[in-house]
């Protein structure tokens, strides 16, 4: 088999591609020979070696990549739900830029006919995201309000949508006019382009009386002001910090000042006033709930429903071939896609 391997951070030359043997499942595990791999923005913070749960769970050398779709090749002793020759996707703790992936049963899951391998590779890690940010940490009720920073990237279209399903006013913020279509395209009742207007009045007026929620993965630059635009009972959901790191910087590596600068500027939240305010904040990353077993079955068979009834559509997806991955990175650091990139192997 072949695998994307990262030996040390660095830029896009750090992504090399190593043969190994090809494993093996063991007892209860499934082995799948992938057709597409989601990349996700997170992967460029594994190979800038700044993503927490990788260094925790695997360090040096590393092979990025959180969801994969393909056909199973073989299955360990006490695997019930799959056979030789379906065509699955799932999701795995890095490991997923290979040929080969190897997981627990329960981490895959049949595709959807209706959705292509690409799609499917690109569907699991945003919409859980999105389902856990939305649907496991917040009771919605219809007629929220609901603000979205980068409202037209991967985890983006996935909160639109799901924003929509549960019936809420979403606004999406997009940095570039060109993405203003694919948020509206994704459920955005109003979009702000930042770009063009002045970000806070703008979302002032889409939702006078302030937001039941926030979600921002900026980080520093509207972290606090998300927090000020929050209506009693609100809740600002911090869950990235992409304006620390490069943007199409030529180079793919990490600006350690740009870095040092976020660090420095990020907003510390006090508690006493949350309370007096009866407004919340909280962060979570998904890589370190792979073993809630409960919650990734329950967000799955959720979303999986709702693809089957025609509630929630595919991701939109831009294909890169497996040997281009230091392209595909380069366009995600960018800051100007939209939907999703997957490899296709
Ligand atoms: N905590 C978790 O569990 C979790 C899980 C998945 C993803 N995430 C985070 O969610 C965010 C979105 O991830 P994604 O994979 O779906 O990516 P994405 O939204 O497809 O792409 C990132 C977007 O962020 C904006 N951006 C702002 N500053 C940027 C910079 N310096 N470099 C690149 N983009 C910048 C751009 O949109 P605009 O200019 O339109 O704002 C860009 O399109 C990332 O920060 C990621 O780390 C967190």
């Amino acid at each position: 088999m072949r695998k994307i391997v990262i030996h040390k951070p660095g830029g896009y030359e750090a992504l090399q591609i190593e043969n190994f043997p090809d494993p093996a499942p063991k007892s209860g595990q499934v082995l799948i020979e992938t057709v597409a791999i989601g990349v996700n923005y997170a992967d460029c913070c594994v190979r800038w070696g700044v993503y927490q749960s990788a260094k925790k769970y695997v360090g040096w050398p590393i092979t990025p990549g959180f969801e994969f779709s393909g056909r199973v090749l073989a299955i360990g002793d006490g695997v019930t739900r799959f056979k030789k020759g379906d065509a699955v996707f799932g999701v795995t703790r890095f490991d997923a830029y290979s040929t080969h992936v190897v997981v627990p049963e329960h981490q895959i899951f049949l595709k959807p006919e209706k959705f292509s391998f690409e799609e499917a590779a690109a569907f699991p890690a945003v919409y859980m995201t999105a389902y856990h940010a939305l649907f496991q940490n917040i009771r919605l009720h219809p007629g929220m309000d609901i603000l979205v920073h980068s409202a037209a990237g991967g985890v983006g279209t996935a909160l639109l949508q799901l924003g929509r399903l549960a019936k809420c006013n979403v606004v999406g913020v997009v940095g570039s006019t060109h993405k203003i279509q694919a948020a509206k395209d994704f459920g955005a009742t109003h979009v702000i382009d930042k770009s063009k207007q002045d970000l806070w009045r703008e979302a002032e007026k889409a939702a006078p009386n302030g937001y039941d929620v926030v979600l921002d993965a900026n980080g520093p630059p509207t972290l606090r002001d998300g927090y000020n635009h929050l209506k009693p009972t609100g809740r600002l959901v911090t869950y990235g910090y992409h304006t620390m790191l490069p943007k199409g910087s030529g180079s793919g590596r990490l600006n350690y000042l740009k870095a040092l600068w976020g660090l420095i500027t990020l907003p510390r939240f006090n508690a006493a006033d949350m309370c007096d305010s009866n407004k919340g904040i909280f962060g979570f990353n998904i890589s370190f709930l792979f073993d809630r077993h409960e919650l990734l079955t329950e967000g799955m068979e959720a979303l999986l429903k709702w693809v089957a009834d025609g509630s929630v559509k595919a991701p939109q997806v831009t294909s890169f071939k497996f040997e281009q991955v230091g392209e595909a990175h380069r366009r995600i650091e960018t800051g100007q896609t939209t939907g999703k990139l997957v490899l296709v192997v």
